[in-house]
């Protein structure tokens, strides 16, 4: 195990400093808008898009945002201000955004805050001077039942610890993504039938606070359901009726009952892994052991 200091970061001798303004051109801009269309969908979407161009809503690109749909300029500001995904100030390279809602909260989110804090010399709703890292709190996240959690650059973690943060930050300078010890690394999927296409989201049974997976399974001459946690690391699930440990069941979509099988096997258990799509693409791929928690995503 390595090492973790407790020394603030020094953030100068891993990567380059950046904080910069991009200049806005108002060709790019009215582009988006020509793409994404002027109602409010459309408005939303052309901020997201303005957003991961610039990093930020510069206000010159929401003024040509405002004369290009014949919106009032109060209007579009309305919505950048509205959503807490949008900023208008440059952000640093990287975003923390740790959650301060009640369950985060109670499960030590303060003390993980305060310990980047202090790791960044930087309030939070700031950026650091050298524009790497900007720390923003939100008051829930949507996985309660995993807090405190913490969002780097759009990586879901869980269950973070103060001593957890330094190794955090480290890694996110050194590009490195993998799992933290003692830290779980989640990310909330929405999974289709790789067969029929059709959702195996059941928002009617949540688990861990999102929309659960649900697929039929069977195993031997037995039939039911099981219905999964849709956070990626996440390892809550139900099944009914119960399926014995160590058993391996054979996934299928509940709509067109064909299996999920992808040609996969766990590089655990040798079990096949069942497979669904990805919304936004790649797939999910799920080992059929009971018990086992092999998984992986693998992007297109
Ligand atoms: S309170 Fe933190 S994820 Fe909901």
């Amino acid at each position: 195990m390595r090492a973790v200091s407790n020394a603030p970061l020094n953030r100068l001798e891993t990567e380059e400093p950046m904080l910069v303004e991009h200049p806005v051109d108002e060709q790019d801009v009215l582009e988006i808008v020509r793409d994404r269309g002027a109602d409010r969908g459309g408005l939303i979407a052309v901020l997201a898009d303005i957003q991961s161009r610039w990093g930020y809503l510069p206000e010159e690109a929401l003024r040509t945002v405002g004369r290009a749909t014949g919106r009032p300029l109060a209007d579009v500001y309305g919505i950048a201000t509205f959503y807490s995904a949008f900023s208008l100030k440059p952000r640093g390279k990287h975003l923390i955004c740790a959650c301060l809602g009640t369950a985060c909260h109670v499960r030590g989110g303060p003390a993980v805050v305060e310990e980047i804090e202090r790791q960044l010399d930087i309030r939070a709703g700031e950026t650091t001077p050298d524009g790497m890292f900007t720390l923003e709190t939100v008051n829930c996240l949507g996985a309660c039942a995993l807090g405190p959690v913490v969002v780097v650059d759009g990586h879901y973690f869980s269950k973070v610890r103060k001593p957890q943060v330094r190794r955090l930050l480290d890694d996110t300078l050194a590009g490195r993504t993998g799992v933290e010890e003692g830290t779980d690394r989640i990310l909330p999927v929405e999974v289709a039938c790789s067969r029929c296409n059709h959702s195996l989201m059941d928002p009617a049974h949540p688990i861990e606070e999102r929309p659960s997976i649900r697929v039929a399974v069977c195993h031997g001459d037995q039939y039911g359901w099981l219905r999964l946690s849709s956070w990626y690391g996440g390892d809550g699930c139900c099944a009914e009726p119960e399926i014995p440990a160590g058993r391996v069941t054979r996934f299928a979509c509940p709509f067109c009952h064909e299996e999920l099988a992808g040609g996969f096997d766990c590089p655990e258990c040798d079990a096949p892994m069942a497979t669904m799509l990805v919304r936004g693409g790649g797939a999910l791929r799920l080992c059929a052991r009971r018990g086992c928690t092999s998984r992986r995503l693998d992007f297109p």
